[in-house]
């Protein structure tokens, strides 16, 4: 399962999907956590001190070793340099999945243990001016991309992106590859202006958008987000005395975690995990291969030189069956 946190920045996208990561551990599941937040502070919120942190591995410095592995042998993709971050896979291409040893995780993913097992941790590395706002080929979030778009998961293994809202996930497509997105958003005008904005791309696209409300304190708060978002208000979070500990340092133990806290986490878990009936592989490879066209007229093509339309393999939809075939070593064939 694919999961986004998304917000405004200061929302609680952090603190919630690092208390979302530890709830999944508790539970055993394999866990991959992606921090593409334009603030890198995933790994403090997961418990790494400020030296751990830092030697976290950059998806971003590592793109050409993510492209060149993840090209494989298709014959479509001509070239690590023609391959931009919205290039689908397709026959030959390598596809990823939650659970495996690949050169990709050995380059990009870090332990981190938490209380009930450990979980990967990937960074996209910090953002500069350059990265904000262009849908560049350099861009630090198109290495998530790229590995959401070769990463073929099943139920009851979750990949969590902490993620910013903005131009760059909308022009590229990536608001487009989760199953589920949550929206953090405080109770405040600015919060839920974000909500609005996201909410209008994700119309045509079939996003499954919900609302979590994040430091709602009391019952005026909950009527001003139920007035705004309506529905799609799926739960709300109020101060943490645990997250503030945390904060300072000292980690309580997650089981000690404020009930109604631990019960918000179950309702994300159980919204997350009831999405996967939705599932569509199709029309999650077509929009992969819209984006990717999007992009390829708008720069991809001027930047590499190269009709990147062609890279598009149109016998192939990503899905689960591919990997049981590879994994039995057949040849890699469309499913339908
Ligand atoms: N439910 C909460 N209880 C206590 N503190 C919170 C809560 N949610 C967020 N915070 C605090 O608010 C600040 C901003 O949260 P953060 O998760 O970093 O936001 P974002 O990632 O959206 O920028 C942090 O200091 C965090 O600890
Ligand atoms: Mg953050």
């Amino acid at each position: 399962m694919k999961i986004a946190f998304v917000g405004k920045g200061g929302s609680g996208k952090t603190t919630l999907s690092s208390l979302f990561i530890r709830q999944l551990a508790a539970t055993g599941a394999p866990v991959v956590a992606v921090d593409a937040d334009i603030n890198q502070h995933l790994g403090a919120a997961l418990g790494l001190d400020e030296a751990d942190s830092a030697a976290l591995p950059a998806m971003g410095e590592r793109l050409p070793l993510i492209k060149d592995y993840l090209r494989g042998s298709n014959p479509r993709i001509a070239s690590v340099e023609t391959m931009i971050k919205t290039t689908p896979p397709g026959e030959g291409s390598r596809l990823l999945r939650v659970s495996e040893h690949n050169p990709v995780y050995d380059a990009c993913a870090r332990p981190v243990e938490l209380d009930g097992g450990a979980v990967r941790l990937m960074v996209t590395g910090p953002f500069t001016d350059s990265d904000l706002g262009v849908a560049c080929y350099h861009s630090k979030t198109g290495a998530v991309e790229l590995f959401l778009n070769h990463l073929v998961d099943g139920p009851s293994e979750y990949v969590v992106v902490d993620m910013t809202a903005g131009s760059d996930s909308f022009a590229s497509g990536m608001f487009t590859r989760f199953d589920i997105t949550f929206l953090v958003a405080e109770p405040t005008r600015k919060g839920v202006s974000v909500y609005r904005q996201y909410k209008e791309y994700a119309h045509d696209f079939g996003v499954v958008l919900k609302v979590v409300g994040n430091k709602v304190q009391g019952q005026d708060d909950l009527d001003f987000l139920r007035a705004e978002v309506g529905d799609d208000l799926l739960v709300t979070v109020g101060h943490s005395d645990w997250v503030r500990s945390m904060e300072k340092g000292r980690p309580p133990r997650f089981e000690l975690l404020e009930d109604v806290n631990r019960l918000a986490l179950r309702r994300l878990h159980t919204a997350a995990d009831a999405t996967y009936e939705l599932r569509d592989w199709e029309r999650y490879t077509r929009q992969m291969v819209h984006f990717h066209l999007k992009n390829a007229q708008s720069w991809g093509n001027e930047r590499t030189g190269a009709d990147l339309a062609a890279q598009i393999d149109p016998g192939f939809v990503l899905g689960e069956s591919l990997t049981a075939l590879a994994a039995s070593n057949f040849r890699l064939t469309p499913t339908v």
